[in-house]
């Protein structure tokens, strides 16, 4: 046996697991040469051990039940990459109460159940490493843990969910609708066939619960992250926001401000010069801003095999270390902050209503915004001689709670036949 050496098992042998597996047995010797660590993959866990496998394991490596990868001593960092909130938690919990470090890729659960697991980490004294959990193969969470670790963070913004951008890009470059793209993107793998948990957001806030505890060291709650995903966007919208100069992203925002913690995920206007504006297809980014640092971007692939793999391999070399007595420290304690409600936040707005053609419209909706305290940066009217037409406006900066009730008294005007579209715009200052 070598020294260093490391008994592994994985939970899990699917998309993630598999490239996991792939890249223990294939580059063993060039983690080894480069970390001194020598993983060897020991056990692995599936649900169903007949299925046809993307990889040829030997048949004994295949544990019967999970107790036996809890048993055994050998076996020191559990990987879970099962996915789901049950049994993952479950599993994980009984890894870290038999002194095994534990290494996930599973944003649910740590979102649901993230300090309650790194609370029985710290109890037990082993690492609960999740990298891969946001942005898969971009290494975000070691650089704000890590390098980062004496910036005071303002803000972090990112496109953390790969299906809905891939949507979004192609609804721009091509003009398509966004239920045609979707199910060419279903044909294509980049979408599942429920689309729900990534086209209305959840999968991003699931990512955000992650990142805003770690860029503010306070824990939110899941329900406190407002959430909107992209169905409603119209190709319409995207035609209006470049005349303008801007272009539409489903982005995830945690901003720190006086009154609380800013966290929310919604189709967002940023100027066409953002850098995050030219993040396109699958592409993930995250735009980190912090007094000292400035602005940081981080770029990759958020999803697939051996992207979101790398980033598993990266934490089980990191945890290695820490279980060999050669590495760093164990998990962080985050405190409890006030996340500010979504109506309190202030903003600039894109507004499309589609109204009556005829004079005097604008003058209308201008006045009772205008009683409400919203000025308006810049206005397109277009189209003549059809029964409605669109009436475009982006804001200046307001609070959300005052655009909601100038809306309210907006849409009973007869003029206006329906408010078809609300979109925020983040300037990126
Ligand atoms: N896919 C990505 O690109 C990506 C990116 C970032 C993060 N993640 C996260 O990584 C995790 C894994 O994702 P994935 O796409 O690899 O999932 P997947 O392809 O669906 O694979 C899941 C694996 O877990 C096994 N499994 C499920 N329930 C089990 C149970 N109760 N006991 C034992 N094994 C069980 C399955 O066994 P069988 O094979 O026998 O069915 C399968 O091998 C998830 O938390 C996901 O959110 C994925």
């Amino acid at each position: 046996m070598r020294e260093g050496k490391i008994g592994v098992a994985i939970l899990g042998l699917g998309t993630v697991g598999t490239g996991v597996a792939e890249i223990l047995s294939q580059n063993r010797a060039l983690i080894f040469r480069r970390s001194g660590m020598d993983l060897e993959l020991k056990r692995v866990l599936v649900k169903d051990p007949s299925k046809k496998r993307d990889i040829e394991l030997q048949q004994e490596i295949y544990a019967n039940e999970y107790r036996t990868i809890l048993e055994d001593p050998q076996i020191q960092i559990v990987v879970e990459l099962m996915g789901d909130l049950h049994p993952a938690k479950e599993y994980i919990i009984e890894a870290l109460k038999a002194k095994k470090a534990v290494v996930t890729a599973n944003k649910a659960v740590l979102a649901n159940f993230g300090s309650e697991l790194l609370e029985v980490a710290r109890q037990n004294s082993v690492p609960l490493y999740y990298e891969a959990s946001v942005a898969g193969g971009i290494p975000l969470i070691a650089p704000l843990t890590e390098s980062l670790v004496g910036n005071n963070i303002s803000s972090v913004m990112g496109i953390i969910n790969g299906t809905t951008n891939y949507i979004l890009t192609k609804m721009s470059k091509e003009g398509k609708a966004f239920n045609d793209v979707l199910q060419e993107a279903q044909a294509l793998g980049y979408a599942e066939a429920d689309p729900s948990a990534d086209v209305d957001g959840l999968d991003a806030a699931h990512k955000l619960a992650i990142l805003v505890a770690l860029a503010f060291d306070d824990h939110i709650d899941l329900k406190d992250i407002y959430c909107e995903g992209i169905r409603s966007i119209d190709t319409m919208d995207i035609r209006f926001a470049r005349d303008f100069g801007y272009t539409i992203k489903l982005l995830a925002i945690g901003k720190k401000t006086n009154a609380g913690i800013e966290a929310r995920v919604h189709p967002t206007l940023i100027p066409v010069n953002h850098p995050l504006a030219s993040v396109n297809d699958v592409f993930n980014a995250v735009f980190v801003k912090s007094q000292e640092v400035g602005e940081l971007m981080f770029y990759g692939r958020g999803a697939g095999r051996y992207p979101t793999a790398s980033a598993v391999i990266g934490d089980i070399v990191a945890v290695a270390k820490i279980m060999a007595g050669t590495g760093k420290a164990l998990p962080r304690k985050f405190g409890s902050a006030k996340t500010l409600p979504i109506t309190e936040s202030s903003g600039s707005f894109y507004i499309r209503l589609m109204v009556e053609d005829r004079p005097g419209v604008l003058g209308d909706v201008a006045a009772i915004l205008g009683r409400n305290g919203v000025s308006v940066a810049s206005v397109i009217q277009e189209g003549r001689a059809q029964d409605q037409v669109p009436l475009v406006f982006v804001t200046h900066e307001v609070k959300q709670g005052a655009l909601a009730s100038s809306l309210k008294t907006i849409s009973q005007l007869t003029c206006v036949h329906e408010i078809a579209n609300v979109i925020r715009v983040e300037k990126g200052d």
